[in-house]
């Protein structure tokens, strides 16, 4: 089975979550910018809100890889919200989004100061392994 990683961050939260997940799964965890180059049964994406919403680069990332992604599993932070579900189905071109997601608190200003922390790194390593259980 063919998993990959791609994330969207603005201050290093996401990319920590990704890159804890891509190291479950020994795949690399690249940013939205480097695309799918071959069909990917799983692809982990992992975003984050800013004013309610996902950022554009993440959609466009959707609508141009959108061939080569058969599944879509959420990973993501935030200083309030608690899934990401809603935005990605909204961008996801018809690509199924999963119902199990991962989410957790992310720094922001003086909010939830060091989070992801180290708990949030094991919890996301262990919720991509169970994807596959
Ligand atoms: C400009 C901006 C807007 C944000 N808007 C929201 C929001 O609408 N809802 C929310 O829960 N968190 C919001 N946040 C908090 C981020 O989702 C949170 O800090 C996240 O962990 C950022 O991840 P990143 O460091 O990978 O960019 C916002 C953060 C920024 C910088």
């Amino acid at each position: 089975m063919k998993t990959a990683v791609r994330y969207y961050t603005r201050s290093g939260n996401t990319k920590k979550l990704a890159e804890a997940a891509a190291s479950a799964l020994s795949v690399r965890a690249d940013d939205v910018s480097v695309p799918l180059f071959e069909k990917t049964d799983i692809l982990f994406l992992c975003c984050s809100y800013y004013a309610f919403d996902i950022d554009e680069a993440v959609k466009r990332f959707i609508k141009e890889n959108k061939d080569n992604i058969k599944k879509i599993v959420c990973i993501g932070s935030s200083a309030m919200m608690k899934s990401m579900k809603k935005p990605v189905r909204r961008a996801s071109e018809g690509i199924p989004v999963a119902d199990e997601e991962f989410h957790c608190r992310g720094a922001f200003g003086s909010i939830h100061k060091n989070r992801p922390d180290e708990n949030d790194l094991l919890a996301v390593r262990d919720f991509v392994k169970g994807i596959f259980e």
